[in-house]
């Protein structure tokens, strides 16, 4: 098991001491829980390994991972900054109060409407993408922002982390960001803005990464850009975002393929250590923006089992209320998940096949997992889904997304409502009669 969890005296399933049958029953399924202690404890380590290893630091979440209002609560009072990558994630977090000056603002083609608002409410850092969006910056910040607008350079250091091609994103042929080679004049234009001050620069390489050599040779890709720059025009980055991307296990086997998240912070601080010594470079201020290793171990997925389907000498499939539309990864990415009969936890075990109620025959969120006999009414608990599940969920056949439940010091708390089907429809406009 994965997280915070433990079977009780009825054979029933607990997460951070709460059963998931009376979850089920008094909070309905599809239901995204989490456990808030796990989630910010998991901030908490990566806080600790930085005071431990690097004297300036400031760690970023990444809210494509997972965002709520309730979570914006959470980043605040661990003085967290966030990672927003549109309008709507902009919007969601200066709506729960969560203070500007600490969002970082991301996106390889921020729209018009984005880019004002933004300039107008204020921001902590802003990742310029590429050049179109530089030169808009230069024309726009002046009539919309009433400061410096603070700047950080996103550049591809050409570094391939080996992860899903779908999420790598720091190599040469990527969407995002300067290449090394175009970054140079670009960045000259900025410093030479009245309007803008450039702060540092920022790469990403990729997501679900399962060791450390890829992050070192993108923070030594990065450090070298400083001291070519440096040297050619004098001037010092006083900050580098090296990005987020640590990657989490998803099933028990997975346990100890993943580097901690100590142990990263250790690795990549004492690499920036070491080459600013050598290369008598000012110490940077150090950010880093993790998403899925802060929430994903946190969070997991409660259904109700409905139909099950047996093919003799083939198959039995098992029909759950959700699916595709809260969890797209496995049909995305071939995302491998594992999960338990939460009313059933131990007992004898047949194989099966867990799939969702879309209709699509590629809907199947597990492919093939031992479960003690699943039957009709089962409640069953995917583990792992706490990122990139709700924050990439679909209203696919018009089905409503779930709620999410945060679980505080073993009492359940709703923090977003699930969807209905009057959500569904109150976009429609009638047409007049
Ligand atoms: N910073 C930037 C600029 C990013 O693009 C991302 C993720 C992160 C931070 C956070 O990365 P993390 O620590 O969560 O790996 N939907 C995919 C993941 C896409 C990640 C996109 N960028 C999935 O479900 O695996």
């Amino acid at each position: 098991m994965l997280g915070n969890k433990s079977i009780n005296k009825d054979n029933h399933l607990e997460i951070a001491g709460c059963d998931v049958v009376s979850l089920a029953q008094t909070m309905g399924t599809p239901l995204y829980v989490y456990d808030e202690a796990l989630l910010r404890s998991n901030m908490q380590e990566y806080e600790k390994s930085f005071r431990e290893n690097y004297p300036h630091f400031s760690l970023a979440y990444a809210g494509k991972a997972f965002l709520c209002s309730a979570l914006c609560s959470i980043i605040k009072e661990e003085d967290w900054w966030l990672d927003v990558v549109s309008g709507g994630e902009y919007y969601l977090a200066s709506t729960a109060n969560f203070p500007v000056e600490k969002i970082i603002f991301h996106g390889n083609n921020k729209t018009n409407e984005e880019r004002r608002l933004v300039l107008r409410e204020g921001v902590g850092r802003w990742v310029v993408d590429n050049e179109v969006e530089l030169n808009l910056l230069l024309e726009e910040a002046s009539s919309y922002a009433s400061y410096k607008v603070p700047l950080f350079f996103r550049l591809t250091p050409g570094v391939d982390p080996h992860t899903h091609q779908y999420i790598t994103t720091g190599k040469i042929d990527s969407k995002f960001g300067f290449l090394l080679g175009e970054a140079e004049n670009a960045i000259l234009k900025a410093i030479q803005s009245e309007d803008l001050e450039v702060w540092g620069l920022h790469c990403h390489i990729g997501s679900q990464i399962d060791h450390i050599e890829p992050f070192l040779k993108a923070a030594e890709v990065m450090l070298q850009f400083m001291v070519d720059f440096r040297k050619k025009h004098g001037f010092v980055f006083r900050e580098l975002d090296l990005g987020g991307g640590l990657g989490v296990p998803y099933t028990d086997e997975e346990k100890s393929r993943f580097p901690s998240s100590h142990f990263y912070v250790k690795e990549i601080s004492e690499k920036v250590k070491e080459m600013c010594g050598e290369l008598s470079y000012p110490l940077p201020r150090l950010y880093i923006e993790p998403g899925r290793s802060v929430v994903n171990t946190a969070g997991s997925t409660i259904y109700r089992v409905g139909s099950v389907k047996e093919i003799p000498g083939i198959k039995k499939y098992v029909a759950v209320d959700g699916g595709m539309t809260d969890n797209p990864r496995p049909v995305l990415y071939g995302a491998k998940y594992q999960a338990h009969i939460g009313n059933r936890v131990a007992g004898e075990r047949e194989k099966v096949s867990v799939v969702g109620k879309c209709c699509e025959s590629g809907d199947v969120l597990i492919e093939e997992i031992e479960l003690p006999s699943p039957s009709p009414g089962d409640v069953l608990v995917v583990e792992a889904t706490g990122a990139y599940n709700y924050s990439m969920a679909s209203n696919y056949n018009l089905i409503p997304r779930p709620g999410v439940v945060f679980i505080r010091e073993g009492e359940p708390e709703l923090v977003v409502r699930p969807e209905n089907w009057y959500d569904l429809v109150r976009r429609d406009i009638t047409p007049l009669e």
